[in-house]
């Protein structure tokens, strides 16, 4: 019975409540920052998966030094992947979203990865002339935009690999097709350059 009552008295303890209160708010603001991401960009943070993420960086350089753009880096699962399996490769990992940011930058840490880098910024807004190589993971429209931007920006050559979307207009120098569900298409590149008129 005295058990019970304290039971009672600590569910209804005023710091217990403040305290699910402030849980409750902290999970609807990370849930709305996450929403509202979606929304601007037009695309979730869904990470790539693992297999995608292994056939990406197969098709990575195998002595990748310089600087590696993730473009929309998410949770940072692959900038983390890419600098763990490159050592010699800074990797900077571009994302929009400020929950998804803090979190890569957590993971990183705990995995004590220090050549990856994540930073909270529109990727449109920043150069890739020194680009070793980019990865991304975005959605039709977000690849029309940024292959103009690319065209411009890389030195020709510059590796390019793209989980499931085309960069239109450019032929990948080789296309690999998961064994999964969806069938999942890794398109690998080299930047061919701005256009010849
Ligand atoms: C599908 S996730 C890919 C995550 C990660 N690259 C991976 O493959 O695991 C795409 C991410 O791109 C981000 N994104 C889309 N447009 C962006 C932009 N213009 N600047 C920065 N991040 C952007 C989204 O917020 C989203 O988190």
């Amino acid at each position: 019975m005295v058990e019970r009552a304290e039971a009672v008295a600590t569910a209804t303890d005023p710091a217990v409540i403040v305290l699910e209160l402030g849980l409750i708010a902290l999970t609807l603001a990370v849930a709305v920052s996450i929403a509202w991401g979606t929304f601007r960009t037009g695309i979730s943070p869904m990470p790539s998966s693992r297999r995608a993420r292994k056939a990406m960086l197969l098709r990575l350089p195998r002595d990748l030094r310089g600087r590696v753009y993730d473009l929309g880096s998410g949770w940072g699962g692959l900038a983390i992947a890419i600098a763990r399996a490159h050592p010699r490769s800074e990797v900077i990992g571009y994302e929009i979203s400020t929950v998804p940011v803090l979190c890569a930058r957590v993971f990183a840490r705990l995995l004590r990865v220090d050549n990856v880098r994540f930073e909270r910024r529109d990727f449109f807004a920043s150069d890739y002339r020194d680009a070793a190589a980019i990865v991304t993971y975005l959605f039709p429209d977000g690849m029309a935009k940024l292959c103009m931007k690319l065209e411009e920006e890389l030195p020709v050559g510059t590796p390019v690999i793209s989980n499931t979307f085309r960069v239109p207009g450019w032929e990948p120098e080789r296309t690999t097709t998961m064994r999964d569900f969806h069938r999942t298409r890794i398109y690998a590149y080299r930047a061919p350059g701005p256009p010849q008129i």
